[in-house]
């Protein structure tokens, strides 16, 4: 019998299981304590759903590193592009460092084009992307995923940091939207 969760007014059932998102984060982890060996990245944690994700890669992440959280604010732009992101809670230059993006989905990569832009800005040496959920179906951005957890179709999921308007993230495995 499936254990269904009420959050709002949607009913998820569950899809991904904590021992499946462990696998997929000791595969990413080893990947990077591989590719960053001796080296000492900066890891941008994007919050809010990434920061169970990005708990669980720091605490096996054996060289040195920096983890700073931070978040994409958004203000009307006067240029015409229109909207414009800001990068909030970074407190540090960048410039000529090593930085690992942790996400917790990508779908469209909205997002990653606005970190892109801004990382570029800052000058970083190089970036990697760092995904554990990925729904390649929505795609529409060319940035390459470093490192990408677990591919989802176009469900809705809450957990391991998703919500649903703000409920779901504490559940250490992942649900989805029930049809
Ligand atoms: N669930 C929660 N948040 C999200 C999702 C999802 O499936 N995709 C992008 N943000
Ligand atoms: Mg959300």
């Amino acid at each position: 019998m499936k254990v269904l969760i009420k959050l709002h007014d949607l009913v998820f059932e569950p899809y991904i299981s904590g021992e499946e998102i462990n696998k997929a984060i000791e595969t990413i982890a080893e990947k990077l304590n591989e590719d960053f060996k001796g080296e000492r990245p900066i890891f941008l944690s994007v919050l809010n759903g990434s920061f169970m994700f990005s708990s669980e890669v720091m605490k096996r992440f054996k060289e040195e590193c920096e983890i700073h959280f931070v978040k994409l604010g958004s203000y009307e732009g006067t240029d015409s592009t229109g909207n414009v992101r800001t990068l909030i809670g970074l407190n540090k230059s960048l410039a000529g460092k090593k930085v690992v993006i942790l996400e917790d989905i990508v779908d469209t990569g909205g997002t990653l084009k606005e970190l892109d832009r801004i990382l570029k800005e800052k000058n970083v040496a190089e970036y990697k992307i760092a995904t554990l959920f990925y729904k390649p179906s929505m795609y529409r951005e060319k940035f390459t995923l470093d490192y990408t957890g677990i591919e989802i179709p176009n469900e809705f999921i809450v957990g391991y940091g998703l919500d649903y308007d703000g409920l779901g993230r504490n559940l250490t495995s992942v649900y989805k939207r029930k049809s």
